[in-house]
């Protein structure tokens, strides 16, 4: 079974192929990073416009990168949700296109449970059940997954996604687009200990919080700068890390003891930073959690893990029509319990 997947919600134009569910025959990445880089954040119109140009050459090398001809493929998966919706628009418009000429099953994803995929493309896939944070730029949930396609979200964000608050505060810091990877460079100078920042923890609930602390932060610099003391900046940068980190470590590990899970997977962009990927597997490793993590380069935004969550809704025969709608919000977002 040869899957396609399309991933273009944000700012990757991403294609790839994978065969049998989890084994990756090729795959493109286009980053737009450079284009969005002087506006210091993503503008919605000039992304979707990027993938259009971006889509089919990324098909077309896929294919030639995995050797096949179009007639390999079985079926087409592509998130469509949640996401920018005229980016989301570029790569339904494109699945569908191609699953109507080619005449194969078209599969939308929901992209937050495909980050969680991206740990099945590992040679050793999380054992169910297991609790899962998916940490993206748009995103900060717990889930609890006891099977393919049975999962409950058991925690959210109540405000900013921890993603959202690393851009924003690099921003503020002057550190430059895309804000993640320049907070978790500038840190490996700092001190994390240089300005106690505040920690958010909501008792009885698996919740998160991040904007009290984006404004600690804010507070912080405005007090320092009028008095002319601001701290090295690499230490603020250590600094607010360290605050997101702590409260990313001990809140997925609370879940996993009061519902006696032993497996604990990270997912999402942020799962990329150096510090949280390092203090996580410390810490299961005290409490004797497994631990999951997808490869640096599936955490961020790519079309693999689309291809292989498609799979295995192929798989259990779950196909769309090609009324296929797009959205914008998480069916996650605001609810607890199931999801679709
Ligand atoms: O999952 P993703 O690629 O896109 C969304 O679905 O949102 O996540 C992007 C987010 C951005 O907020 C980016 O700053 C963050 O992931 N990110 C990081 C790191 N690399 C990417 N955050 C902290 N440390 C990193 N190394
Ligand atoms: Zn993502």
């Amino acid at each position: 079974m040869i899957v396609l997947g399309i991933e273009t919600s944000c700012d990757e134009t991403g294609v790839a192929l994978v065969q049998d569910r989890t084994q990756v025959l090729a795959e493109v990445v286009c980053s737009q990073i450079d284009l969005h880089a002087r506006f210091g954040g993503v503008v919605p119109e000039v992304a979707s416009r990027r993938h259009l140009e971006l889509i089919n050459p990324a098909i077309q090398e896929t294919f030639a990168l995995a050797g096949l001809p179009f007639s390999a493929i079985d079926a087409v998966a592509v998130s469509n949700g949640p996401g920018l919706i005229g980016s989301l628009l570029v790569g339904v418009a494109s699945a569908k296109a191609l699953a109507a000429a080619w005449d194969k099953p078209l599969i939308g994803v929901d992209h937050l449970k495909s980050h969680v995929y991206a740990n099945f493309l590992e040679p050793e896939p999380p054992p169910f059940p297991f609790v899962c944070l998916v940490v993206s730029g748009g995103h900060t949930s717990l889930v609890m997954a006891r099977d393919h396609g049975d999962w409950e979200l058991i925690g959210s964000t109540r405000d900013d996604a921890a993603g959202e608050a690393f851009d924003k505060v690099a921003r503020l810091l002057d550190l430059g687009y895309p804000g993640g990877p320049a907070i978790d460079k500038a840190a490996k100078q700092g001190d994390p200990a240089a300005v106690p920042f505040p920690r958010s923890y909501f008792e009885g609930t698996h919740d998160f919080s991040f904007s009290g602390l984006k404004t600690a932060v804010l507070r912080c610099v405005e007090g320092y700068e009028r008095n002319g003391d601001l701290p090295p900046v690499e230490d603020l940068a250590a600094s607010f890390q360290d605050a997101v980190v702590d409260v990313l470590v001990e809140t997925p590990l609370r879940a996993c003891h009061d519902l006696g899970v032993t497996t604990l997977v990270a997912a999402g962009g942020v799962a990329a930073n150096s510090r949280l990927r390092e203090r996580l597997t410390e810490a299961c490793r005290q409490h004797s959690v497994g631990f999951r993590l997808p490869p640096f380069k599936y955490c961020t935004d790519n079309a693999a893990m689309v291809a292989c969550h498609g799979s295995f809704r192929f798989e259990r025969g779950e196909v769309d029509s090609l009324d296929l709608d797009t959205y914008a919000v998480s069916a996650y977002k605001g609810q607890r319990g199931k999801a679709r």
